[in-house]
């Protein structure tokens, strides 16, 4: 009863800010992301009848408190849905920080699924491994398949209608490129499952925020579709920012920019005027994703480093979720 599984980070393009259900995890609109390859979650699990509790491993260190209590929930919900019992052992590595911004819930919990289903001895379609991905994080839901996905919101009041499905493969556009550019890597102080629910309750944009993104999805499917990174990146850069206008909007406050956030921005805009095709987007965290082509990057990233930047993780379109042979324990 052991498997590992390997899964990428994403980053939306369309954002998803908000929930209409917190225990389903149903959000209130649907988002669009690229799956990277360069942002990585393995994790093995085991099920035993030995075990008498959950254990849970990130990074070689044992984790407690929080950690911990969100990967024993979701276990919790998977020994439900496929009638076990069985206490679990897990270990995950990431090869990038972790809680910081740069979208480690969503690999984590798209790995802990894949994991948990397969040593349980299931082998569940993606979209149903898509819809289970979601209630451990949302934004784990889009991390099932790889290259450019789509997580449509739903309707129905139980989530059967919310997951997320592959728009286009990774090959469809294989010279688009994100740079992470890491601002800080210590722990953000308000995660997002906190952030968003003061969101919806307190912000008076949050409406503005709603109305909003349908056109920001059809313009990014059409942008996708065509290959058109300058739709794409206006887009999205103009959506990433609508969401941090909810954020610092609610009460109180929650501003995840630091001082270097603002100048990897103005490199950005910079940058766009002398002519460069870079747009950014910034999720609940500090760091910077710019958006490029590959043709660009080397530039882009000399001039980030001119600005102080001296860790930039570059990313292209990646494969979903899969299982590997590996364990690491
Ligand atoms: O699903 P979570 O808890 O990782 O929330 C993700 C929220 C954002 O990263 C800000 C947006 C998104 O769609 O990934």
């Amino acid at each position: 009863m052991k498997a590992t599984a390997i899964a990428n980070a994403n980053i939306a393009l369309v954002k998803y800010w908000g929930k209409r259900n917190e225990k389903l995890i149903l959000p209130h609109n649907s988002s669009i992301s690229v799956t990277l390859d360069g942002l990585k979650t393995t994790t093995t699990v085991e099920f035993s009848k030995n075990f008498h509790k959950d254990e849970f491993k990130l990074n070689g260190e044992k984790k407690s408190g929080e950690e911990a209590k969100k990967v024993s929930g979701h276990l919790a919900l998977i020994r439900k849905m496929f009638r076990k019992k069985e206490f679990c052992r897990v270990e995950s590595q990431n090869n990038f920080p972790s809680s910081t911004g740069l979208a480690s819930s969503s690999s984590a919990f798209a790995a802990l699924t894949l994991a948990s289903v397969s040593a349980l001895g299931f082998n569940p379609k993606p979209k149903e491994l898509s819809i289970i991905a979601r209630q451990g994080s949302g934004s784990a839901s889009r991390s099932i398949f790889g290259g450019f996905v789509e997580w449509k919101k739903g309707f129905q009041a139980g989530g059967s209608d919310s997951y997320a499905s592959e728009l286009y493969p990774k090959e469809h556009w294989p010279d688009f490129r994100i740079l992470a550019c890491i601002v800080s890597e210590k722990e953000k102080k308000v995660k997002s499952r906190a952030g968003m629910k003061q969101t919806v309750e307190t912000s008076p944009f949050y409406r503005a925020w709603l109305s909003a993104v349908e056109e920001d999805l059809r313009k990014t499917r059409k942008a996708i579709k065509e290959k058109n990174l300058e739709l794409l990146g206006k887009t999205a850069e103009l959506n990433c920012l609508k969401m941090h206008a909810t954020m610092i909007t609610t009460t109180p406050s929650i501003v995840y920019w630091q001082d270097g956030t603002l100048k990897a921005m103005a490199a950005v805009w910079q940058m766009r005027e002398s002519g460069a095709k870079a747009f950014f987007t910034m999720d609940a965290g500090p760091q910077v994703k710019i958006i490029c082509l590959e043709k660009d990057t080397q530039k882009i990233k000399q001039r980030m480093s001119e600005e102080g930047f001296e860790k930039i993780i570059e990313s292209k379109p990646g494969e979903g979720a899969v299982l590997s042979n590996k364990h690491l324990f």
